[in-house]
C-alpha cells in the first residue's frame, strides 16, 4: 500500500467529519511520495491516521474558530526510511500542557465532553460519527502501531502545537503478540 495514499483517505475521512461539527476545517497538508509502497495493513494504517488528524483538526479549529487568524494547515510528513515508516502529523492547535501528558494515553482520558452524554435526548443523531470524547484515539493507535513492531510518540509544545510520529516498522521480524 501507499502510505501517502491512505494518509490522504485518512485524512479526508477526519476533515469531513470536522466540516459537519464545526461547519468549517483547517487545511491538510500532505507531503511525501504517492509512489512509494511497502507491505502494510491499510485498514490499520486508515485507523490511526484518522485518529492523529481528527485530535489534530479539533486542536486548530478550537483555537482559531473565534479569532481573526487563518487557521494553520495540519502537516503530514511521510518518510520512508530503511528500518521504518515514519509519519508526522503537526498542527499548532496549541499543543497539550506537560501535567496531561501522562494521561493521553490511558483510555477514556478526554478533554471534550463525552458524545453519548449529548446525544441521549436526541437518538436521531447517536450514529453521527464525532470528533472526539471517547478518550480511546491516542491509546488505540498506539496499541495498533506496536503490534506490527512500530510505535506511536506525542510531542507537546505548549502554545503551539503538537507532533505525532508513528512509527511503522519495514522489517517484517516482529513476532505476532498472541496470548
Ligand atoms: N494534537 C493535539 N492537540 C491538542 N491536544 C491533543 C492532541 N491530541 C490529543 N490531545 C489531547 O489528548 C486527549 C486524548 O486524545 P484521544 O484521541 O485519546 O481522545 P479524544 O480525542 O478526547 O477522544 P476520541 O477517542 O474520540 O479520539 C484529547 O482529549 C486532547 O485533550
Ligand atoms: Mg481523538
Amino acid at each position: 500500500m501507499s502510505p501517502v495514499e491512505v494518509a490522504r483517505s485518512a485524512s479526508e475521512d477526519a476533515r469531513s467529519i470536522c466540516l459537519h461539527e464545526y461547519g468549517s476545517a483547517p487545511d491538510i497538508n500532505i507531503y511525501g511520495d504517492p509512489n512509494f509502497t511497502f507491505p502494510y495493513v491499510p485498514t490499520h494504517l486508515h485507523l490511526m491516521v484518522f485518529e492523529l488528524v481528527k485530535n489534530s483538526l479539533r486542536a486548530v479549529q478550537e483555537r482559531f474558530m473565534d479569532s481573526e487568524k487563518i487557521a494553520p494547515p495540519i502537516r503530514i510528513i511521510v518518510a520512508d526510511g530503511l528500518e521504518d515508516v515514519t509519519i508526522k502529523v503537526s498542527d499548532e492547535g496549541g499543543g497539550i500542557p506537560r501535567s496531561g501528558l501522562p494521561k493521553i494515553f490511558t483510555y477514556l482520558y478526554s478533554t471534550a465532553q463525552n458524545p453519548l452524554d449529548e446525544q441521549l435526548d436526541d437518538l436521531g443523531t447517536a450514529n453521527v460519527a464525532t470528533m472526539a470524547g471517547y478518550g480511546y484515539g491516542l491509546p488505540i493507535s498506539r496499541l495498533y502501531a506496536r503490534y506490527f513492531g512500530g510505535d506511536l510518540q506525542v510531542i507537546s509544545m505548549e502554545g503551539y502545537g503538537t507532533d505525532a510520529y508513528l512509527h511503522l516498522s519495514r522489517l517484517g521480524d516482529s513476532q505476532e503478540p498472541l496470548p
